[in-house]
């Protein structure tokens, strides 16, 4: 976090709580169908850990990072998941075709930290891989919800105190 603030974009890891309610909205896109999960920005794994718990296979969990770090902290850790070392707004060419249809994508990066036009971005190309319905999630700190893009729709999904900071998590779906 010191070293790299607006890329970490925190000051602890996602509490339990917080990974917990980021799992069920994920969980309520993947139950009834087939397709993996895509996790951007795990960081330390917390919420990764938490996905593991609720019953979401290692082999259906791909998790890609963009610091070499936490990439590497990721593959030692939680060796029974795909890790990929990259950027999640380029998730559509670094992502093996093999993997197949993503069900849900559960994220971390940091997007109120980025410009704008790079949040929408990323929103935008995360939603355009998803399955019909797939759903995007997403963790805030404070009162901004993520940005609204065309042709998706974005739903409050929770909020938790028991995180530091506080946060809110909200999900995306395609119109
Ligand atoms: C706020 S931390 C969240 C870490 C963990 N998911 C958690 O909830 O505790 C943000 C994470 O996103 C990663 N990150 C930031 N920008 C990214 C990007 N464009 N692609 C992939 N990961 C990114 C950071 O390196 C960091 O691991």
């Amino acid at each position: 976090m010191l070293d790299k603030p607006g890329r970490v974009g925190s000051i602890a890891p996602s509490s339990k709580r917080l990974a917990s309610l980021m799992t069920q909205e994920a969980l309520s896109a993947i139950k009834q169908s087939d397709g993996i999960v895509v996790e951007i920005g795990p960081g330390t794994g917390s919420i990764t850990r938490v996905l593991l718990e609720h019953g979401i296979a290692a082999d259906r969990l791909v998790c890609i990072e963009l610091d070499p770090a936490l990439y590497q902290y990721m593959t030692e850790h939680f060796p029974e998941v795909q890790t990929i070392w990259g950027d999640a707004a380029a998730l559509d060419i670094i992502l093996p075709k093999k993997f197949g249809k993503i069900a849900a994508i559960v994220s971390g990066v940091p997007l109120k930290n980025l410009p704008l036009g790079k949040e929408k971005e990323i929103i935008q190309l995360c939603c355009s891989a998803l399955k019909p319905s797939g759903k995007f999630v997403q963790f805030t700190y404070g009162v901004r919800p993520p940005a609204v893009t065309s042709g998706l729709q974005r739903q409050f999904v929770g909020f938790t105190l028991f995180n530091l900071p506080p946060a809110f998590v909200w999900s995306f779906t395609k119109m």
